[in-house]
């Protein structure tokens, strides 16, 4: 289990989860590499506890218009964006290999941003997505090392292919309706393209009985639930406030579902 994703319906607590994942494994000893693929929201570096996101990886493969220019050179060669494999000169790709702008480090959590859509007029986010899959195809890591990567809201990704390098996915369902459709869906489409391990994490969990509710709704459709987390007051304040996010009762819910995939 190397590279771990996080996913879900808009809101449902993505970045929160994968802040007290990068912590729970911290704690464990491991070092932890964030990988930033939310195109849209600008807020988990905070959430993490640094002052700036790094610089968008996107930089680093030359920038959106020239990986656009790329993507009409494949559709022209008879290819998709799916077929289209940047950094074509690298079989892979080591964290120490990444210019210190482009990672940054704190508390033994270090952060890579792929890019954000800054401008309406940027519209499209293929090479945003593009990036993320090659990245995470070409990401050696070394033995110690695990990544978490927040993805956008939604299921857009996957069939774009950033999911074919992942080991496992989490799928943050919230108490409401659309969360668990939008987990139905990704679990649906996961199974079509073979993702090994997918779980749902329930999360602002307030009691059992809603836990449970939401438990009976998804193990109906065979989907399978990792735990769950409480709706936790210290998260809320931090989100509130703009300060890392940390929150005791929703770190040791977290800790159970670690035990349960690093026995
Ligand atoms: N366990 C929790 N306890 C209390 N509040 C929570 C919890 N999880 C999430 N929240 C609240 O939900 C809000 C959204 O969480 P978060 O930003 O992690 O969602 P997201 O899925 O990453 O959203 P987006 O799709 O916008 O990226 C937070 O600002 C916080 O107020
Ligand atoms: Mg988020």
């Amino acid at each position: 289990m190397k590279k771990i994703a996080v996913c879900g319906k808009g809101g449902s607590g993505k970045s929160v989860t994968v802040r007290l994942l990068a912590d729970g494994l911290r704690a464990r000893g491991r070092r932890v590499l964030v990988v930033d693929s939310d195109e849209s929201n600008t807020g988990l570096h905070r959430m993490l506890g640094f002052d700036s996101p790094p610089e968008p990886l996107i930089g680093l493969l030359g920038g959106k218009q020239k990986i656009d220019q790329e993507i009409e050179a494949e559709i022209r060669a008879g290819g998709t964006e799916e077929t289209l494999e940047l950094m074509r000169d690298r079989t892979e790709m080591r964290l120490a290999d990444i210019p210190p702008e482009y990672i940054f480090e704190k508390d033994g959590i270090r952060l890579i941003n792929i890019g954000k859509i800054l401008m309406a007029l940027e519209g499209c986010a293929c090479p945003m997505g593009i990036v993320s899959r090659s990245f995470l195809k070409k990401l050696r890591l070394e033995a110690d090392e695990i990544a978490v990567v927040d993805l956008e809201a939604g299921v857009e990704h996957f069939g774009r292919g950033v999911e074919t390098s992942i080991d496992c996915v989490l799928v943050v369902v919230e108490p409401s309706v659309d969360s668990l459709e939008v987990a139905e869906k990704i679990n649906e489409l996961s199974s079509q393209i073979e993702i090994a391990d997918v779980w749902v994490v329930l999360n602002k969990i307030i009691s059992e009985e809603i836990a449970d509710r939401l438990r009976d709704y998804l193990e109906k459709r065979d989907i399978r639930v990792i735990g769950a987390i409480h709706q936790d007051a210290e998260i809320f304040e931090s989100c509130l406030e703009g300060r890392p996010i940390s929150g005791r009762v929703a770190a040791e819910d977290v800790d159970k579902i670690l035990d349960f995939l690093f026995p």
